[in-house]
């Protein structure tokens, strides 16, 4: 709907069809004004993310994700430590993949970055020193440490959550007997 008055007759446009004549009005100032604006708006925000700025959307899905798996670290810390709820978090690959750079930065050193054994046992045999490899077993050691034997105690610097996804992953690495460390401690039943 325009409110704009119909042109003298000489701006009428030559074609006729079926005795209808067209006016060559000019377009609506809005419908102008919206596709400048449009068009300027393009520009900038093709711009913003050529720059660098923005996220994504591969980023933004992997921003929901980071804090999708936050949140179910938190729900599960709810819970008190149990087989159960650590072998829940061994069934989670993407946390188990935090775990594995977790592990690369605090017991690679000692226990090798695939837990094969360096100066701490191997962690991939079914040959425990303490306990039999069960995960609670695992929280236990992880926790308090041996201190006398140079395993530090780890409920001194690390988060909860840390711990216990560190305690999953070593879960996920009994029994897969990759060459390392000879076995120590008394051999077990595996664990299935
Ligand atoms: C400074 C070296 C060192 C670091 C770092 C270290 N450990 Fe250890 N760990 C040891 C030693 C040494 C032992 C063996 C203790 C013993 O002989 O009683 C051990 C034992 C263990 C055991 C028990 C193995 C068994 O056979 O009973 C587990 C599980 C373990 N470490 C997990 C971890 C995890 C997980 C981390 C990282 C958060 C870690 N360790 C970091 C030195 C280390």
């Amino acid at each position: 709907m325009s409110s704009e008055k119909p042109s003298p007759a000489a701006d009428l446009l030559e074609h006729e069809y079926d005795g209808i004549k067209e006016y060559d009005n000019p377009m609506p100032r809005w419908w102008v004004g919206a596709f400048w604006a449009s068009f300027v708006f393009s520009i900038g925000y093709v711009g913003y993310y050529l720059a660098g700025h923005g996220q994504s959307v591969e980023e933004s899905f992997r921003e929901d994700e980071r804090i999708a798996r936050e949140e179910r670290a938190r729900s599960s810390l709810e819970e008190a430590p149990s087989e159960a709820v650590l072998s829940k978090l061994m069934a989670d690959d993407a946390m188990m993949q935090d775990a594995k750079l977790l592990f690369g930065e605090r017991c690679a050193v000692c226990h090798g970055a695939e837990g094969q054994g360096l100066i701490g046992p191997n962690l991939t045999d079914n040959s425990w020193i303490h306990g039999k490899g069960q995960l609670m077993d695992i929280f236990g050691v992880v926790s308090d440490g041996v201190t006398t034997k140079g395993m530090p105690a780890w409920e001194l610097t690390l988060k909860p959550i840390e711990i216990r996804k560190l305690v999953a992953f070593v879960g996920t690495l009994r029994g897969k007997a990759l060459p390392g460390k000879a076995p120590e401690g008394q051999p077990v039943a595996a664990v299935p």
